[in-house]
């Protein structure tokens, strides 16, 4: 089985490269799951659910969150109506919607699991360890995915090393700027952060101009996402069907033509 996991879609320019790219890389990489990240997706921060549908109708499973999960209100009531939609387990306050899903893929139930990092964030009401272990305890999976989504690079490659054993795969997300880390280890698919996709000329997927505007003269801009050619980052893993372990990661960087 593979799945394909795809970092942080970072506003209009983000989400056209997905739906515009998805079909060529689901067949290209013999994609039977895929998940992606869309914390960002609305206008640089949060959801909505025409976004969600969007992506539920080009074909996504399931679709995780991160610091920006309740940034558009009109999520809030519609969690129950977004099934596939997680959000961090220990987001603080977890207002609403859920933490995991477990879904079937080729027999096999997969559970994918969205979790906050503690260190330079201060949204997250449980260290996503502790939580973890709390998991591990109720999920029944074959294949368990974590999106950890975390500032900090060490806290994603402890947390990997803690649960590389109970775990098919952790990813992670939220810093925008893809890692060259991916690797396998003891049956466990890794890489520090998958990416964004969103524009490739801004900062992290925001207009340059706006972020200069607001460092420089400090002027109190909104957040603009940036408009230009997007990247694409994610990860590509191959889980082997006897063992349910990870055999396999392919990094994907598409970035836009010069
Ligand atoms: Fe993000
Ligand atoms: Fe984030």
């Amino acid at each position: 089985m593979k799945i394909l996991f795809l970092g942080d879609i970072v506003g209009k320019s983000g989400r056209n490269a997905v739906l515009q790219r998805l079909p060529f890389l689901q067949q290209a990489y013999d994609v039977d799951f895929t998940i992606i990240n869309a914390e960002n997706s609305a206008h640089g921060k949060g959801i909505t659910t025409k976004i969600y549908q969007s992506l539920k109708d080009a074909g996504v499973d399931v679709i995780t969150l991160g610091n920006h999960a309740y940034s558009k209100r009109e999520i809030m009531d519609q969690f129950d109506h977004c099934p596939d939609l997680i959000r961090p387990e220990n987001m603080d306050p977890a207002e609403t919607g859920r933490g995991y899903v477990v879904r079937e893929c080729m027999g096999k139930r997969i559970a994918v699991i969205n979790l906050l990092g503690t260190i330079f964030m201060d949204q997250a009401a449980e260290s996503p360890i502790t939580v973890m272990k709390r998991l591990l305890k109720e999920i029944e999976a074959e294949i368990i995915i974590v999106d950890l989504h975390a500032e900090a690079t060490g806290e994603k490659e402890i947390f990997f090393h803690i649960f590389k054993d109970q775990v098919t795969a952790v990813f992670g997300t939220h810093t925008h700027v893809q890692t060259a880390d991916e690797q396998i280890l003891d049956g466990c698919a890794y890489i520090t952060d998958a990416g964004m996709c969103g524009t490739f000329q801004s900062i992290l997927g925001r207009s340059v101009e706006e972020v200069l505007a607001r460092t420089l003269n400090s002027e109190k801009t909104h957040f603009v996402p940036a408009e230009g050619p997007a990247v694409i980052c994610g990860c590509v893993v191959e889980i082997d069907d006897q063992t349910n372990r990870a055999v396999n990661i392919t990094r994907i960087m598409e970035r836009p033509a010069e």
